[in-house]
């Protein structure tokens, strides 16, 4: 089966031909990093207008380079929730179009699931069950996959998300937008334990967890040396940064993989890049015999494969929409498209 899917939730615009979920023949990504770079983040209105101008021709390139014909597609499949709404619009009407004038099913899928999918595509041994640490830009999750398509989510954050907090630590570092790969890079260089700061607990909600209180931390911190003068040293605040959401993340993922009986888990999205942050989930999972998976880098940034193997599972599960799908710029991950 072929599906064509089509990502364009926050930054990047992609169109992936994909078949039967799991084998990729062709995965284009338009980046606007750097468009977004000279504002130091995400400018919703500029992410829309410029998904507007690349899918149409991005879609006739994946056609082309994968050597498929519109006649051969039998799907496609579409992120519509969660993210920017301007941004997941284009991608949303662009996918019904498609599927409108080819005569083909439309298949929703929700982008975190997506992001989860991207290690079937690396691993093809993985099947759920399993526990997925969800972490990116906009999310960060700790759910039990239970299915392919049936998710509970055990922790969340209460307010930012993990990369969202890269982002705005390192802007205050004088890092480039996105900041998380400045970040790892700059941390390799840190002496661990030359700043303190908090790990913050979520009272009465062992796997929730907020990044908010480490942002702030970090910023003040940078604001307070810039009034007094100080020269900060960079390199060590990047590493114990990271040090202290690693904290907040990987011994969450273990507890929760005991609480739910998972033996395996699945680690995903931007911030799954983070070379400290994989080390740490590598050790903990060693030390507790559970077997990790961790996509390579390049799954685990936004990417429209995730969106075309998922969509297969949700394709398979029985999941439509018509032309009246409509992009959610929230959603959880557990909630199904509602007709
Ligand atoms: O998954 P993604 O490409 O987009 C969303 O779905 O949000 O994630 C982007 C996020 C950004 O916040 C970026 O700074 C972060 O992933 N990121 C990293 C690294 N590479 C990308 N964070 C920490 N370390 C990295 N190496």
């Amino acid at each position: 089966m072929l599906i064509m899917a089509v990502e364009s939730s926050c930054d990047e615009t992609a169109v992936a031909i994909v078949e039967d979920g799991r084998k990729v023949l062709v995965d284009k990504i338009a980046s606007q990093a750097d468009m977004h770079a000279l504002y130091g983040g995400v400018v919703p209105e500029i992410a829309s207008r410029k998904h507007v101008e690349v899918i149409s021709q991005l879609a006739e390139e994946a056609l082309r380079e994968a050597n498929v014909k519109r006649a051969d597609l039998d799907a496609v499949a579409v992120t519509y929730a969660p993210g920017l709404i301007g941004a997941v619009l284009v991608g949303v009407n662009f996918a019904k179009s498609v599927a409108y004038a080819l005569g083909i099913p439309l298949i929703p899928v929700h982008h975190v699931r997506g992001h989860i999918a991207s290690n079937y595509i690396a691993f093809p041994e993985l099947k759920p069950p399993f526990l997925a640490l969800a972490i990116s830009g906009g999310n960060t999750l700790i759910v039990d996959v239970r299915d392919y398509t049936d998710m509970k989510i055990i922790g969340a954050t209460r307010d930012d998300a993990a990369g969202e907090c890269f982002d705005k630590a390192a802007r205050v570092l004088g890092l480039p937008y996105p900041g998380g790969a400045p970040m790892d890079a700059l941390a390799k260089d840190g002496v661990a334990g030359t700043y303190d700061l908090p790990r913050a607990h979520v009272s009465g909600s062992e796997f929730d967890m907020s990044f908010s209180g480490l942002k702030t931390a970090v910023v003040n911190m940078a604001h307070n040396a810039q009034q007094v003068g100080k020269e900060l040293d960079k390199a060590s605040l990047a590493l114990d940064f990271t040090n202290a959401v690693s904290d907040m993340l990987v011994p969450r993922t273990i507890a929760a993989a005991e609480k739910c009986g998972r033996t395996v888990i699945v680690a995903a999205g931007g911030v799954a890049a983070n070379s400290i942050i994989r080390a740490h989930l590598q050790e903990a999972c060693e030390k507790k015999r559970v077997t990790l998976y961790i996509p390579p880098l390049c799954l685990c940034g936004d990417n429209g494969a995730m969106i075309g193997c998922q969509g297969y599972y949700e394709y398979l599960a029985g999941k439509r929409a018509g032309t009246d799908l409509n992009a959610c710029a929230t959603l959880e991950i557990a909630e199904e498209y509602q007709v």
